[in-house]
């Protein structure tokens, strides 16, 4: 059984991807430091806590498994907090990142699936992003993840390793088969948020900005179930070790959503008024952003196959679901 080294594996997308590498007959290792993450969320897996930026831990981690694949999900994710605390981007996406990647290259371990973001093609230059997009993020978690970017790349050009860049829209739904959920603390992203006023847990949901040149002036957002980002994810992982090609990738739908449909949908499935209050422009924040998904499909034959409504309904019974638990 090939062994894959999930890196971020105990976060919302790390953990749903345990699942899918064990059916397919792959052995997921974790390593997550549990900053952001759960030790809960990683089931029938092997969990190892500590951080990818700990050479002396990554020794040992090499030392013990060969791996056929390195699997990076870790990272901080947060637009606004980005721009605030751009030296924590730099320090966790970029610096911590080139550790892990130094002993990949130490111990020969030589496919990685990076998980990058929309994030690195800043303001849109057209309506559906291509991978060909010219690369201008416009906040510090986009160009930190860049960064890793043409570092992966360099190091592919001398021969030490293949790769897929994932480049991810708004990841959003849960596996409720399998009792996963989305939990981030404190939650900043737009569904949770949503359905956490439905919970009675928030009063409103702020809307930020209403005047951006889009359908209704709010915010317009590619929203991918992370079923559907896993489905992917196997398909790279599978292509790069059989035919050893590197690939850069989008992982959307192809349709974007403003806030304002993302909360009128949630506002049918839950049945609640959700009331919201518009505020200031989030820093950072672009209009648009939709992916172009051809690329996915003519090079894997896959599409994402859920729609806003599924994820809206995925997250909303397995956030009821988590509260049950908890109480
Ligand atoms: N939004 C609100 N109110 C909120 C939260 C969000 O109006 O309380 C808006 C945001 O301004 C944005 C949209 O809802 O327009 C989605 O915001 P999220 O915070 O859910 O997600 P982001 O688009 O900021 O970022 C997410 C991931 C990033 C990834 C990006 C790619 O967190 O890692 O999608 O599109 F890079």
């Amino acid at each position: 059984m090939q062994s894959i080294l999930v890196v971020g594996g105990a976060g919302y997308i790390g953990s749903h991807m345990l699942s899918h590498l064990q059916n397919a007959g792959y052995q997921p290792i974790v390593l997550d430091n549990l900053s952001t993450g759960h030790r809960d969320a990683v089931i029938n897996a092997e969990l190892i806590v500590g951080d990818m930026g700990d050479a002396a831990l990554l020794d040992q981690l090499f030392q013990q498994h060969r791996f056929s694949a390195v699997m990076h999900f870790a990272g901080c994710i947060e637009v606004q907090e980005s721009v605030t605390h751009p030296l924590k981007y730099y320090k966790n996406n970029v610096a911590a990142t080139m550790t892990l990647l130094e002993k990949m290259q130490q111990y020969d371990v030589n496919h990685l699936i990076f998980s990058s973001t929309a994030a690195v093609y800043g303001e849109p230059q057209t309506a559906l992003i291509t991978e060909k997009h010219p690369l201008n993020p416009v906040n510090p978690y986009g160009r930190s993840k860049l960064m890793v970017e043409q570092i992966i790349k360099d190091m592919s050009e001398q021969g030490i390793l293949k790769y897929a860049i994932l480049r991810y829209f708004n990841a959003a739904g849960a596996d409720k088969k399998k009792g996963m959920k989305e939990r981030h603390q404190p939650e900043t992203h737009l569904i949770p948020l949503i359905l956490q006023v439905a919970q009675g847990i928030r009063e409103n949901i702020t809307i930020f900005g209403a005047d951006y040149p889009t359908i209704d002036g709010t915010c317009v957002r590619d929203y991918i179930h992370v079923t559907d980002l896993c489905e992917a994810h196997l398909h790279a992982l599978i292509w790069l070790l059989t035919k050893k090609q590197n690939v850069v990738c989008n992982l959307g739908v192809g349709r974007g959503y403003s806030v304002l449909e993302v909360l009128k949908v949630a506002r049918e499935i839950t049945a609640h008024s959700i009331p919201m209050v518009v505020s200031e422009k989030r820093p950072g924040d672009p209009a648009s952003l939709v992916a172009d998904p051809l690329l996915a499909y003519e090079t894997w034959g896959w599409k994402a196959s859920a729609d806003l409504e599924m994820m809206v309904r995925d997250a909303w019974e397995a956030s009821r679901e988590l509260i049950k638990n908890e109480v």
